[in-house]
């Protein structure tokens, strides 16, 4: 728990502040000091996600709180499902490989939102992608998004180890017509990657495989990558695990590696958006 110098801790009670987290701040601020919420210090400044975490809160409730310093819009439940109303509507084919994929356990978190699925097709029409490359097909959802914004006689190569999955994947390509598009390749995505030519043909790469390999996934792409071709990763957030100074699992490691290499790399101009699990686009100088 911290204690500020200089300011006055201000007894809130949490029911107040998760009610109204700004207001909770903005009389905080006025009595000069910051809320103390039942255990959960909400600091008055930079510092109120990281505080904020350290005391246990949900991300939700960080969300919020942060919300007043920083220029972003939490989503609720209800907010998600108006989002995804103001998106392309889910086709039948999707929707159905989504129900059978969701029958399939725990697993199923794997396959990405359906909002990333509308996002992958616009991309690959904004980019024009003839060569486009995914990482982690699983049952198919992404590689479909992505095949369905293929320009004419545009290809996707689909890498992943898992025939039990992919085998899904396949009769949904072929039920949405974009079979003929795909070439499923079962193995390791960077043994994969190295049958590639070196040059410069990829249009669009997405990667959303294991999280160790990120990094080199996007060192084998991007020499591969054309002029103002583009590489997304998924999960860059991990669920809120990249900013947890206490969460050194190999998965989060890599991704904060990755995470501090692209947005550093000059070769690229990079944007991390926070759309599900948030998604970096990096397209190539
Ligand atoms: C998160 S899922 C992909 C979800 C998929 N993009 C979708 O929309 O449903 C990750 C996939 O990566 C595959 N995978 C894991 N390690 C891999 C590797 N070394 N090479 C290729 N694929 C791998 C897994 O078999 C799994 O199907």
């Amino acid at each position: 728990m911290c204690d500020r110098p200089g300011m006055a801790r201000i007894p809130i009670p949490i029911d107040e502040v998760l009610a109204d987290p700004c207001g909770a701040l903005a009389r905080a601020r006025e009595a000069g000091g910051f809320a103390d919420a039942g255990g959960a210090v909400a600091v008055v400044g930079d510092d109120a996600v990281r505080e904020l975490r350290a005391d246990g809160w949900l991300h939700a409730n960080h969300a919020i709180l942060a919300s007043m310093h920083r220029k972003f819009t939490s989503l609720t439940p209800a907010l998600y499902d108006y989002v995804v109303a103001h998106n392309p509507p889910q086709d039948e084919i999707l929707s159905d490989l989504a129900t059978e994929t969701a029958a399939l356990g725990p697993v199923a978190m794997m396959q990405i939102a359906v909002e990333q699925g509308a996002f992958l097709t616009l991309l690959a029409r904004l980019v024009d992608a003839r060569r486009a490359v995914e990482i982690g097909t699983f049952t198919g959802y992404s590689a479909i998004s992505i095949a369905r914004g293929l320009a004419p006689a545009g290809r996707l190569l689909c890498c992943d180890v898992s025939d039990e999955w992919t085998a899904i994947a396949r009769r949904y390509f072929a039920r949405a017509g974009v079979a003929e598009r795909i070439d499923l390749r079962i193995a390791p995505a960077l043994e994969t990657l190295a049958t590639l030519p070196a040059t410069p043909e990829i249009d669009l790469a997405f990667v959303d495989a294991d999280k160790a390999g990120y990094r080199g996934y996007y060192e084998a792409l991007l020499p591969r990558l054309r002029r103002n071709g583009v590489i997304v990763f998924d999960n860059v957030l991990w669920g809120g695990a990249v900013v947890d100074g206490a969460d050194e699992r190999a998965s989060t490691v890599a991704l904060r590696d990755l995470n501090d290499h692209v947005a550093a790399d000059l070769r690229v101009e990079a944007v991390m958006l926070p759309i599900a699990d948030g998604l970096t686009l990096a397209r190539k100088r």
